[in-house]
């Protein structure tokens, strides 16, 4: 079934259920977050897709669609848990089948990585193990009886694509997501026939591919994204992987992509940065794959992650060492990728990476630096994906800036709201949100804004605040936000009274506070019953971004209260900005 012998990147493949695939370029799975409030496609995935089936691509998969309303990866995740989006997912299909590619929609639960802005209830996973991702809180251990009900849901959400006219599906192993949750033994710990050795932390994987295949006619695709090991230690190693790639090939299976990490070591997005002999492969897994080959029989091996030149493509499947090249992020800003590399007009993919301008030694001393960047880095190729969905064209120069806004707007203040009020914030879970909450103020933000106030950067949404220690009596100063009024100032504890610095005010309500460059004192009150959101837009430069100011300043934060200083100092005498006045009270 393998016809890789004289293959180019032009030849077709034919796949074991006969499907036969137009060329070797696959358009990977990019989440588009463009379903609409229902969970179902609309005229901007349409639109979006119409882009990729003109791209000269021989299979494009979808970003992943999820199986279950309660658990998704991200807002605006097209839900498949039946027919009820039966119209627009057939439009999808169509459209994406207009150019003569085949495709097939990626499958996913998120399990312990759903996003706790989203999910309608506690996440879940094979064991209650969290993932160590700030904000994210721990998942509840699946029980015996609903693990073969979300194999159910993958087995539907295939027959509902293929009723739809998809040409197959794929079925999300990889990332960090639940059936990678499965395989690994980090975070499957269980005991109980779904767990333990690596055949018994397969069985999920292998319980959907079966349930699938019996459910759809023998030409439809059935894949499986899979990591090659999930860079963490303790985790899901590359001889696991070799053992399941195994297991899976001995099931009727069409295609096995190969990537790896998750959203805690994002490696499939190259980060951290690769070695020096991954950079001249340029793929990131593409050695890896090369010692599954024979592992993996008469299927087909696709490897996505790092491919950008038409060279390093060919050769690796001129070569044997795989049979399809998967593109993701390149696929965002040229949508008509494929066409060029099959047609050998273009050589090299157009792909800009997301790094912060941050120094290399707060880069290494704070691993959120990276996290972040990864974060950004997804974002901005959603914005891509965004702009076409309205009909744009992409924008290699979007400022990484205008990212950061977008991904506020569309994570949106009802999506926090909504966090708090379905009580996933209450209890353990705040608690921990709290310790990570503050985890990242010491090592991430304090330190930042402490280096911004030293070259001199002071402004309203990063000064200083001195307290009395209530144990030590000692000046404790704190990098906080502040509002300035010509009587005071208005603060926002961000962890309410929990926070120590509020401690400190409720038991010696002196204070000192910078406003611009001269010390202000003043008494501080702890209001609890403040409108802390009306409070927080108020910090905002212009009224119009009041909401975007009230949600920055949301993510950080956990039982937040408005904090009044009222001034009793000899009002605004503004100290030289060469910081040589004699008055003690403007120095820093
Ligand atoms: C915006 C964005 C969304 C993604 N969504 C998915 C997804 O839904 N499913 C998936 O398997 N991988 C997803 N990925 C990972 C890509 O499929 C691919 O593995 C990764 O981008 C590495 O390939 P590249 O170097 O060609 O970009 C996503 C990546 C990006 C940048």
């Amino acid at each position: 079934m393998r016809n890789t012998t004289e293959a180019t990147l032009a030849t077709p493949l034919t796949l074991p259920s006969g499907q036969v695939l137009p060329n070797r370029m696959m358009k990977a799975a990019l989440s588009e977050g463009l379903a609409d409030a229902a969970g179902g496609p609309d005229t901007r995935l349409t639109r979006l897709y119409a882009r990729w089936a003109d791209g000269g691509f021989g299979l494009i998969v979808t970003g992943n669609v999820m199986v279950d309303s309660r658990h998704l990866g991200e807002p605006g995740n097209i839900v498949v848990e039946d027919e009820r989006h039966l119209a627009g997912l057939t439009r999808w299909a169509k459209t994406t089948q207009d150019g003569g590619a085949k495709v097939w929609m990626q499958l996913n639960h998120p399990g312990r990585q759903a996003n706790p802005i989203t999910g309608a209830g506690p996440a879940v996973a094979p064991s209650a193990v969290g993932v160590s991702i700030p904000g994210v809180p721990t998942p509840r251990e699946l029980s015996r009886e609903e693990i073969p009900e979300i194999v159910r849901r993958f087995v539907t959400a295939a027959a509902v694509a293929e009723t739809a006219g998809f040409d197959g599906i794929q079925i999300h192993g990889a990332h960090g997501y639940l059936v990678s949750q499965f395989l690994s033994p980090l975070s499957n710990q269980r005991t109980d026939g779904w767990g333990g050795d690596v055949a018994g932390r397969a069985r999920f994987l292998l319980e959907i591919v079966r349930g699938v295949r019996e459910a759809v006619r023998p030409g439809f695709g059935v894949g499986v994204k899979l990591n090659s090991a999930d860079f963490q230690r303790g985790g899901f190693t590359e001889d696991d992987s070799r053992a399941v790639i195994s297991m899976v090939a001995r099931e009727s299976v069409d295609l096995i992509e190969v990537s790896g990490g998750s959203y805690e070591s994002p490696a499939m997005m190259g980060r951290p940065v690769v070695s020096a002999s991954t950079r001249t492969r340029e793929a990131y897994f593409l050695e890896y794959a090369e010692t599954v080959r024979e592992l993996a029989g008469d299927v087909p091996l696709a490897v996505t992650g790092g491919f950008r030149t038409r060279a390093a493509m060919g050769d690796a499947v001129v070569g044997g060492k795989c049979d399809v090249v998967g593109i993701g992020r390149p696929a965002a800003v040229e949508p008509e990728a494929a066409r060029g590399l099959t047609d050998k007009s273009v050589s090299v993919l157009v792909s800009p990476t997301v790094r912060l301008r941050v120094p290399n030694r707060v880069r290494r001393s704070a691993p959120t630096v990276k996290t972040l960047e990864g974060a950004l880095d997804l974002q901005w190729h959603t914005d891509q994906l965004h702009r076409m969905g309205a009909g744009l064209e992409p924008d290699a120069a979007r400022p990484v800036w205008r990212t950061a806004l977008t991904a506020v707007q569309r994570n949106g203040v009802d999506a926090f709201r909504s966090r708090r009020a379905n009580g996933s914030a209450v209890g353990g879970a705040s608690l921990r949100k709290f310790q990570i909450e503050r985890a990242i103020g010491r090592r991430v933000a304090n330190p930042a804004v402490e280096f911004a106030m030293r070259r001199g950067l002071v402004s309203t949404l990063a000064t200083r605040l001195e307290t009395t220690g209530r144990k030590s009596g000692l000046v404790r100063a704190v990098p906080v936000s502040a509002s300035f009024d010509d009587t005071g100032a208005w603060l926002i504890s961000q962890h309410g009274l929990r926070a120590g610095w509020t401690l400190n005010i409720q038991a010696d309500p002196t204070v000192r506070i910078r406003q611009g460059n001269r010390w202000r004192t003043g008494t501080a009150e702890v209001l609890p019953d403040d409108d802390v959101d009306a409070r927080t837009r108020s910090f905002a430069p212009h009224p119009a971004l009041g909401p975007v100011t009230s949600v920055m300043f949301r993510a950080l934060q956990s039982d937040p209260v408005s904090v009044r200083i009222t001034f009793d100092d000899a009002g605004p005498n503004i100290c030289p900005s060469n910081n040589e006045s004699s008055d003690e009270r403007c120095r820093a």
